[in-house]
């Protein structure tokens, strides 16, 4: 799953210092953290922008916005906390009265909170019931695909999703243990793909769960977060001032990609200047104090003045 789940409690926001550095915030600026999550780097731009400034923040979980919103309620910017998906930011801007942003951030997929709760159904270390919805309102569970899609469709799920390269063997296994009762719990679905794969979890030569991808694959599944992601960044060129930055912080390469090719077409077409060459990865210090930065990865660019 894009954030390792050895994190530990209480939250630190992911690259904070780098995100700060590459997106300035200043008094008076409009700025759009759109997966806002529990409030950590949005507290960091609240405080930048001080009280002339305007924060908006999005979640699709309205129990992470709600922890945010406890956050930030006394913070001196005027704060808009919206319960919605970024694929949506439009129609949000719109509700809110705001037609451009002085930065965007989006710091993709989950975070402590959903991993803490068994019950949200995405962690493979704990047992809980197979959901993994961001959003609750959402209709289909994990329990849903893993048990209602063939044997073809959850191969290539697990291998376009996460680069699963056991895809077909993990399907085959699903499908065989389904047959006996559905599946519906997180650890009898790590105990599946971890026989299947022929990896024992306890096992210290296993630097990653061996259930890791699979998971990683249903969870973007649920919450469509590729197409989400597309919506995104489609969207950003239009909300951004001229100057404006948007940064994105990616946990693999699967959402790591659609953004390198956006913002690289979007250079080639005169509407971004690329300013991380190669993607800003977390510092030694980081890596050790945070697991969860081990894999992210951000990558910014600045809207160019429209001719
Ligand atoms: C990694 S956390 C963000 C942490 C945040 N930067 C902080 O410092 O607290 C990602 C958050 O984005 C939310 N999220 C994921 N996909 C989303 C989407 N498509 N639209 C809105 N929120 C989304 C998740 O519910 C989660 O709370």
């Amino acid at each position: 799953m894009s954030h390792q789940e050895d994190e530990p409690r209480g939250h630190i926001p992911v690259l904070a210092h780098e995100v700060c550095e590459l997106m300035p915030a200043k008094a008076g600026d409009v700025v759009i953290d759109v997966t806002v999550g529990l409030g950590g780097h949005a507290s960091l731009f609240a405080e930048l922008i001080g009280p002339t400034g305007t924060l908006i923040g999005l979640d699709v979980d309205p129990e992470n916005l709600s922890l945010a919103k406890q956050k930030l309620a006394d913070v001196a910017p005027r704060v808009e906390m919206v319960q919605a998906n970024f694929a949506d930011l439009s129609s949000v801007l719109e509700q809110v009265g705001v037609e451009r942003a002085n930065l965007i951030l989006a710091d993709l997929g989950v975070n402590s909170a959903h991993l803490d709760q068994p019950e949200r159904g995405f962690s493979f270390r704990h047992d809980g019931p197979l959901d993994m919805r961001m959003n609750p309102k959402l209709v289909t569970t994990a329990a849903d695909l893993v048990n209602r899609l063939t044997e073809k469709e959850l191969a290539s799920l697990f291998f376009y999703n996460a680069q699963e390269m056991k895809s077909r063997r993990i399907a085959k296994w699903i499908c065989e243990q389904r047959k006996d009762s559905r599946i519906l719990n997180t650890g009898r679905l790590a105990e599946i793909v971890s026989r299947a794969v022929g990896v024992n979890p306890e096992s210290r030569k296993s630097k990653i769960h061996p259930a890791t991808r699979t998971f990683q694959a249903l969870r973007m599944a649920v919450n469509d977060e590729i197409p989400c992601l597309e919506g995104l960044l489609a969207k950003a060129p239009d909300i951004l001032v001229e100057g404006g930055r948007f940064g994105v912080i990616a946990f693999h390469s699967v959402e790591d990609r659609p953004v390198k090719l956006d913002f690289r077409q979007r250079k080639t077409d005169g509407i971004y200047r690329i300013l991380t060459k190669k993607p800003i990865v977390a510092s030694a210090e980081e890596r050790d104090s945070n697991p969860r930065a081990r894999s992210a990865k951000l990558r910014v660019v600045e809207r160019l003045p429209v001719e």
